[in-house]
């Protein structure tokens, strides 16, 4: 046997191996590629005329899209069986009515379904009053603030000026936890530990943004007094920090200039020797 024949007869079997091994390694990833494939919702959807189709298009540009929440999520129906993918017998609950677009949304946003039920929004569903998707829309989401609340959305129903007050006491307390959420990061940046004061402060804001959908002007106000109190609790606590920070520095200061002094007389010291 040549060598040429012995490394033909080798190759054989390497080739063998060579694409076992590639369809071992290739196999779990066209696994994993069908998993997050996207449903067949939006593959048909995005091919059809205009009405149909807009829904992908917002819906691309959502909050929900970005942390995964598909068409099938909100509307159900099966997201892998193009055939039977709006049948209700897959679970399809079609476009929901009006009165049910809370109850809709408020599978996954249950507090807000709570208390916006409980406001008079809430009462007034079906009567007038707004519902998630009047302030929020249906298929474009975006992270909510404190800017859905102007004149142009809240004056449709009514006058601004109940929306305003409301506004204008949740923007002051925004704007303080900003500016702590910012000391307390420059102090982590330098190795102070923050632990604590980041879970305070984690804890107040989400108090802070559950308080919204209840539209009551009074209680508002009374929660973001409370809140700006324990928003000031954690100032007082970073205000001694940049205390002893201070303290540190005047401190750091005064060593050197007193080193620098001893320099000096021990400079004239040797000089009056010499
Ligand atoms: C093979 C194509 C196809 C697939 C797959 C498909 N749709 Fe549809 N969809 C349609 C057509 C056509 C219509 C309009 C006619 C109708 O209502 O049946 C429609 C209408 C709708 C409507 C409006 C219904 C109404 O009452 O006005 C919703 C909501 C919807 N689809 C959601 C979904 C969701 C969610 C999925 C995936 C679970 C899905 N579709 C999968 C073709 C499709
Ligand atoms: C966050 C939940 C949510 C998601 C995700 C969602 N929809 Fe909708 N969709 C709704 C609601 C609520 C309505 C009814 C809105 C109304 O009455 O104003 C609606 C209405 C529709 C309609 C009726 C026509 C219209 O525009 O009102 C179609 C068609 C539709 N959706 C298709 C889709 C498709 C396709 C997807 C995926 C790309 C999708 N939806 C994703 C909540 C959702
Ligand atoms: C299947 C669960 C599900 C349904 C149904 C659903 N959402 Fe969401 N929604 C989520 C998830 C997950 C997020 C992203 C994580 C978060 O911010 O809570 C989100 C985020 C949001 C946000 C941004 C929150 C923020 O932090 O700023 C808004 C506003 C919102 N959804 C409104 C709606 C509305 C309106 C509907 C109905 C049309 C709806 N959602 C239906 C799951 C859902
Ligand atoms: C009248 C307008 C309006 C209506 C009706 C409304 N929202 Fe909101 N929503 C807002 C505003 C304004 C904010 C921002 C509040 C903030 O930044 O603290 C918000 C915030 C949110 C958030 C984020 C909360 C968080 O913890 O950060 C979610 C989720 C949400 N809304 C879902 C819903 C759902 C679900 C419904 C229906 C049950 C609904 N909203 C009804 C105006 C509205
Ligand atoms: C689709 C109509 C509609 C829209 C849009 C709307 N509201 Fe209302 N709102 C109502 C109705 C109806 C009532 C109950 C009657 C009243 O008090 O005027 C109400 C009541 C209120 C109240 C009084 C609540 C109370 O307990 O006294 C406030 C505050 C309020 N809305 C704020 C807002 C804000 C802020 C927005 C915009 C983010 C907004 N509304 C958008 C219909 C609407």
């Amino acid at each position: 046997m040549s060598d040429r024949d012995t490394l033909l007869t080798l190759r054989v079997p390497l080739y063998g191996l060579f694409f076992f091994l590639l369809s071992a390694l290739l196999l779990p990833l066209s696994a994993i590629a069908e998993e997050s494939a996207e449903p067949v919702c939006i593959q048909c959807h995005s091919k059809m005329p205009e009405k149909y189709s807009a829904p992908v298009k917002l819906w691309r540009e959502s909050i929900h899209a970005e942390n995964g929440i598909f068409c099938n999520n909100c509307h159900g129906g099966d997201p892998k069986d193009a055939a039977n993918a709006m049948t209700p017998a897959r679970g399809f609950l079609g476009v929901p009515k009006e009165t049910a677009i809370p109850a809709f949304c408020g599978r996954c946003h249950v507090g807000v379904l709570n208390d916006y039920l409980a406001s008079a929004h809430g009462r007034m569903l079906g009567k007038g009053g707004p519902t998630c998707v009047t302030c929020h829309n249906n298929h474009k989401v975006v992270k909510a603030s404190l800017d859905l609340i102007n004149e142009k959305s809240c004056s449709r129903c009514h006058s601004f000026e109940r929306a305003r007050l409301i506004r204008d006491a949740m923007k002051e307390t925004e704007a303080m936890i900003v500016t702590i959420d910012g000391r307390i990061n420059s102090y982590k940046k330098f190795g102070t530990d923050t632990e604590k004061l980041e879970k305070e402060l984690f804890s107040v804001r989400n108090r802070f943004h559950t308080l919204f959908h209840n539209v009551n002007v009074d209680l508002v106000k009374k929660e973001t007094t409370r809140i700006q109190g324990d928003l000031k609790k954690i100032q007082a606590a970073l205000d001694k920090l940049d205390d002893s920070r201070e303290k540190r520095k005047i401190a750091g200061a005064a060593a050197i200039s007193l080193m620098l002094l001893i320099a000096l007389i021990l400079h004239l010291f040797r000089k009056t020797f010499d």
